[in-house]
């Protein structure tokens, strides 16, 4: 079945047109990748996604329903969630009071069970948390919200390996559990190792969509080394 579905998309900011007729189609309850080189759009395409962003042109629909017109706020109420880049967190609230919102009052044990260095700094300012106990953090949004759509950037960006590879797991676990993940990443080839289906970005177009095995010899238009970290 089909999650997402977009056709022509056309966006940009002011003079920049950065996706330049996007044709994109996301399967319901697996793991997408999405791939390319800096600047290649990727961002602007999970913000056209979560409707942050508008369509200049083309039409995005959600199982089968034209989006294209809806808010991010309706979006979010019929269960699309982002993770931005740079985390999506409330740096001046303790961890304690991040997990509230996020468990929307609710129980935050699920996210303190999956990553227990939380537990340990339930006082702390979020934005005084390192850069992977961040992540882990928005990452918490997703496990306590449980979105029918998660829309991931950079989740790995500037992480240790296990760490990193924690979160990818946990993003997997989300996938096999029906939610639909659209998975951003630098590093190319753990995406590829988690993925059902990539699609890669080149300057606002896309160069490759399919299976990850078909990307054997390297990804298009790719310039950073495709390999896994040290
Ligand atoms: N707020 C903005 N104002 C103007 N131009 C922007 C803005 N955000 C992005 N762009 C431009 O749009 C293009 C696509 O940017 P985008 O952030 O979507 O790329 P990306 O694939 O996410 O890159 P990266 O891997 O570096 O995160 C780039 O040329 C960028 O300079
Ligand atoms: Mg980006």
């Amino acid at each position: 079945m089909i999650e997402l579905e977009l056709r022509g998309a056309r966006a940009g900011y002011g003079p920049v047109e950065a996706l330049h007729g996007v044709d994109l189609v996301v399967a319901h309850g697996r793991l997408t990748a999405l791939l390319g080189s800096n600047g290649a759009g990727k961002t602007t395409l999970l913000s056209v996604l979560a409707g942050l962003v508008p369509l200049r042109a083309g039409v995005l629909r959600w199982q089968g329903r034209d989006v294209t017109r809806c808010s991010a706020g309706e979006r979010v109420r019929r269960g699309m969630l982002l993770v931005p880049e740079g985390h999506g967190i409330f740096p001046g609230l303790p961890v304690q009071e991040n997990l509230r919102v996020f468990a929307r009052g609710g129980d935050p044990a699920a996210a303190l069970e999956a990553f227990p260095v939380l537990a340990e700094r339930l006082g702390q300012r979020a934005g005084s948390l390192s850069g992977g106990e961040q992540q882990m953090l928005a990452m918490s949004r997703a496990l306590l919200q449980r979105p029918q759509v998660l829309l991931l950037d950079e989740l790995s960006s500037g992480l240790a390996p296990q760490v990193a590879a924690q979160l990818l797991a946990l993003a997997r676990r989300l996938a096999d559990d029906g939610t639909t993940v659209l998975l951003v990443e630098q590093y190319a080839a753990e995406a590829l190792a988690i993925a059902d289906h990539v699609h890669v970005l080149g300057r606002g177009s896309v160069l490759f969509s399919g299976e990850p095995g078909e990307l054997s010899d390297g990804v298009p238009g790719v310039t950073r080394p495709v390999r896994a970290r040290s």
